[in-house]
């Protein structure tokens, strides 16, 4: 049987994010090749060559879509230019990993699903890290089998250590927010462990612990949201850029036989479930 080609791959975005996509696909990701990068930014260009050998650079995103020999674009670029970064590699043929959040805009997000659905031999996917984690696809699975009964209530959280640079506040502009940008991924969590429920209503509250600078764009940097469900079930939501010791990510399933926490202690499998005592029956 012959081996596959590579699926050859430009990264479009060398920042902070963009330098862990482009060092995997170029050292880690088997079946993958890094042949191009695109950043309007020169010194980004400069690493991608300097250490990862890349060739094909272009600072204009048009210039990437055009240019031969790249199958599929990694976009981890601001969030503000997802949606027609991506209806663009679409229209070119290209396949597409997007990191989250899709859009700020409800409208944007229906347009590249429709825009997805007109080209149904590529694909498209948006980078919810966390459900490619085994102690979540784990926990899903132990769900699914009903080992916490019905499951009724999410409590999921995304914390990101504090970056005294001011990094957050720079990038706050174009982040959506903090609900937005972190919670977009707890967000997702509940929906997928609780079965797709439809969200009827939310309500937030946040505070400034330590970055003025976000106030400006009324945004925050720790946040509390509550999401009430169609069905009546609940999820709460926390979210943080101010974590002394790190960055941390947990979530929580309640259920009617017993409780399950993903990820509030370090093991290889993160997914723990304590049930009912026999007393409890
Ligand atoms: N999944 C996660 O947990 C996670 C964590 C951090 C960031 N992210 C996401 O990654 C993305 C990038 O975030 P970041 O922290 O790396 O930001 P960043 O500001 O460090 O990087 C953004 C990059 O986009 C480039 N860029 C700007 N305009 C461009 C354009 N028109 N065409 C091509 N490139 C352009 C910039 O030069 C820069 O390289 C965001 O969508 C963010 O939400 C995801």
């Amino acid at each position: 049987m012959s081996t596959p080609s590579p699926v050859r791959i430009g990264i479009v975005g060398v920042g902070r994010m963009g330098r862990r996509h482009a060092e995997n696909l170029a050292r880690r990701v088997p079946g993958a090749t890094l042949v191009a990068a695109c950043s309007p930014i020169g010194e980004e260009l400069d690493w991608a060559r300097d250490t990862l050998g890349v060739e094909s650079l272009h600072k204009d995103y048009d210039a990437l879509l055009r240019a031969p020999g790249v199958d599929a674009v990694f976009l981890v670029t601001p969030n503000t230019l997802h949606p027609a970064q991506i209806i663009a590699a679409l229209k070119a043929g290209k396949h597409v990993f997007c990191e989250k959040p899709l859009s700020l805009v409800l409208d944007e997000c229906l347009a590249v699903e429709a825009e997805a659905a007109r080209h149904p031999h590529l694909k498209v996917m948006i980078g919810f890290v966390r459900r490619f984690d085994a102690s979540y696809q784990d926990a899903h699975r132990q769900i699914e089998k009903g080992a916490i009964g019905r499951p009724f209530m999410v409590r999921s959280e995304t914390c990101d250590q504090n970056d005294p640079t001011g990094f957050f506040v720079r990038f706050a502009p174009t982040s959506g927010g903090i609900f937005v940008d972190m919670s977009v991924h707890d967000i997702d969590l509940a929906r997928w462990l609780l079965g797709s429920p439809k969200p009827l209503r939310a309500f937030s509250v946040g505070t400034i612990a330590m970055h003025e600078g976000l106030a400006a764009c009324g945004d925050v940097d720790n946040g509390v949201a509550i999401c009430e469900f169609a069905d009546g079930r609940v999820a709460c939501f926390y979210a943080s850029r101010t974590m002394a010791h790190g960055h941390e990510t947990a979530t929580e399933v309640v259920g009617t036989d017993g409780r399950l926490v993903i990820g509030r202690d370090g093991r290889l499998t993160r997914w723990r479930s304590p049930t009912r005592t026999a007393s409890a029956r």
